[in-house]
């Protein structure tokens, strides 16, 4: 749906708050399509600083997916990290004269310094573990949504604060991961890959040392890390 179908009667519903809101019946609730501001209600202070790194997505072909986001959707590649034999992540960013990846940051070289010391808002992450050869590589593994990347001032303060909410947490800071579950998956490692790929497992789990991994409501795994990296 094209933003202005959106944000238009948004706006209007906003300068309007005081009076009936417009295109609404009466009695009987809004007619659709219905657009209602979201409440002014301040963030708690204790989240101050966190933002999203990154979005990750599980991707089968890492060629093919990197060519087709730079190609049809106009990333640039920041990075690849090679974390073992098998198993490679692409971070991808749109830059440009307005400085979008957060910081400033314009060019290839700053959004990865930007990346790098912990400040680049937006990203993309392409995760793809090469399954050719292996006898698992004909069960394609997971692709799609892996997992949401945040970055927090300091993540053993978050850490005790989404544990003292309940958060579900799946690793703290710190800890060796458990990559046969849905660690694993949210980081494009299916559990029979693990099983059958310990040298790569134990290489990526070293990669994840540092970082808080959490679940939302609906299972969708977070991950959490210090704006100076891990502890
Ligand atoms: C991956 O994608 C590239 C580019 O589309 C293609 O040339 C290559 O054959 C693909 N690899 C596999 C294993 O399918």
């Amino acid at each position: 749906m094209h933003l202005k179908h959106i944000l238009l009667p948004t706006l209007l519903a906003t300068a309007h708050a005081c009076t009936p809101a417009l295109g609404t019946r009466a009695a009987d609730g809004p007619d659709f399509p219905s657009t209602q501001p979201g409440p002014d209600t301040p963030p708690s202070p204790s989240t101050a600083g966190y933002f999203v790194n990154h979005a990750a997505l599980n991707v089968r072909n890492l060629t093919r997916s990197v060519a087709w986001y730079r190609d049809a959707l106009g990333f640039q590649v920041l990075f690849t990290f090679r974390a073992s034999p098998r198993y490679s992540v692409v971070y991808l960013a749109h830059s440009g004269p307005t400085g979008e990846g957060g910081a400033g940051a314009q060019t290839v070289v700053e959004l990865t310094a930007a990346m790098m010391s912990g400040r680049a808002r937006g990203l993309l992450e392409l995760v793809y573990f090469d399954r050719s050869g292996l006898e698992s590589g004909e069960r394609g593994g997971s692709t799609g949504f892996g997992h949401v990347g945040l970055i927090v001032p300091d993540v053993l303060q978050a850490q005790a604060r989404l544990e003292g909410l309940g958060v579900q947490v799946l690793k703290r800071a710190g800890e060796v991961p458990d990559l046969g579950g849905p660690v694993g998956e949210a980081f494009g490692l299916p559990a029979d890959v693990v099983e059958t790929n310990a040298a790569d497992a134990e290489l990526i789990s070293g990669a994840l040392l540092g970082v808080l991994l959490v679940l939302d409501p609906d299972g969708n795994l977070i991950e959490v890390q210090s704006l100076s990296g891990g502890p």
